[in-house]
């Protein structure tokens, strides 16, 4: 997602002239899935760092919310590191003490047997090569209690993955895993619950390359089993022997794209294709998200017009120079700033480039 930086990085700018703190409120990314189905993995592949937490069982106890903030802007060092919102100020630089450190502050809260809890974890990770964005890791809906979880582990769980799915600004990342039956997915399910008409859930599967042989999933990426309005995308994220082996997340992305590009089902046939891998997912995600800014565009020129109207109603009764009143904060300025914004912006989306700046 890496095109969206310099775009995200620029509305920052217009916003920031307009005296906003906050920018264009960009959907939250959200996992729901069965428990193991590969979620935090996807999530990972994403982001393109390894430090969740992930393995067989109910690995991801408590909801981490995941923020990322692009330094590029800032004049900062550039140096990535991550910092906790139960640790303020701490700093840590490397994922693999990211990683232990959600472990311990997950068991914390839910001891170390299993347990669950509804507080989320919230993560920052500042770095200039991340776009500015929201994710949410979620705990895998589990049928049966074991350990210390209580008797309605399910509805529980469903009830965490509810609160943070609803949210009519999020995207749902639903996961299942391409061994299990589709009909059976709770991604799906709760998916449809929230956001019956699929506009803003995007179906993932994982694990293609555990299918039995002879079996492949085209059908379920060519939308005719059950179909959703904003398709499928097919993954194959790093197994427990890679992750045991230290294969690299850049080395994992490698190996997925032969893996689709050699089977003798995806590798030969272009529509299939397209729906395959976690680069995809990421494409398909950068398109969701810059459809979401071009539609806030007309609303943000309104409010730039509106306090031009009042920046020069205050100057006239001030008795202002005309001089001050075209400065360079005045609304003037920014609505050029704005429309030069917007014509880069849709010569983009349509692929037709935006010029430099
Ligand atoms: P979560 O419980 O849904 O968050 O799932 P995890 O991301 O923790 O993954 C569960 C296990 O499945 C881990 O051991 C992963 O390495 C493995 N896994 C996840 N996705 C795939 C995949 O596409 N292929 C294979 N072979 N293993 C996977
Ligand atoms: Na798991
Ligand atoms: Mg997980």
């Amino acid at each position: 997602m890496e095109q969206l930086i310099p775009i995200a990085s620029k509305l920052q700018d217009v916003l920031g002239a307009l005296g906003q703190t906050t920018a264009i409120d960009l959907p939250q990314i959200v996992v729901v899935g069965g428990q193991s189905s590969g979620k935090s993995s996807v999530l990972e592949a994403i982001v393109g760092r390894s430090f969740l937490p992930r393995g067989s069982g109910i690995v991801t106890r408590r909801p981490l919310v995941l923020q990322l903030f692009n330094t590029s802007h800032d004049g900062q060092s550039e140096t990535e590191f991550g910092e906790f919102l139960h640790q303020p100020g701490k700093r840590y630089h490397d994922f693999v003490s990211i990683r232990s450190e959600i472990v311990r502050e997950t068991e914390r809260l839910t001891g170390p047997n299993k347990g669950i809890d509804h507080a989320p974890i919230h993560l920052k990770i500042y770095s200039p090569e991340v776009l500015s964005l929201t994710l949410v890791d979620l705990p895998g809906i589990a049928k049966v209690p074991v350990g210390d979880q209580p008797e309605n582990i399910e509805e529980q769980i469903r009830e965490m993955c509810m609160e943070y799915i609803s949210n009519p600004n999020a995207i749902i990342l639903a996961v299942t895993s391409a061994n299990q039956d589709i009909a059976n997915s709770d991604a799906l399910k709760l998916a449809q619950a929230v956001d019956p008409h699929g506009t803003r859930t995007v179906g993932v599967l994982t694990k293609l390359d555990l299918m039995d042989d002879g079996t492949d999933a085209s059908d379920i990426l060519m939308n005719r089993v059950i179909p959703l309005r904003r398709g499928y995308v097919a993954v194959v994220n790093r197994g427990q022997r890679d992750v045991n082996n230290d294969l690299s997340i850049q080395d994992g992305l490698k190996k997925e794209e032969s893996f689709f590009r050699a089977h003798s089902v995806y590798g030969r046939d272009r529509q299939l294709l397209a729906k395959c891998g976690t680069k995809r997912l990421s494409q398909h995600l950068n398109t969701m998200l810059m459809h979401h800014i071009r539609d806030c565009l007309p609303d943000l020129k309104n409010r730039i017009i509106n306090m031009a109207v009042d920046v020069n109603q205050e100057l006239e009764a001030l008795g202002t120079p005309a001089s001050v009143a075209s400065g360079p904060s005045s609304g003037g300025e920014l609505l050029r700033l704005l429309s030069k914004f917007s014509t880069n912006f849709t010569a983009i989306i349509e692929g037709r480039g935006g010029q430099n700046d």
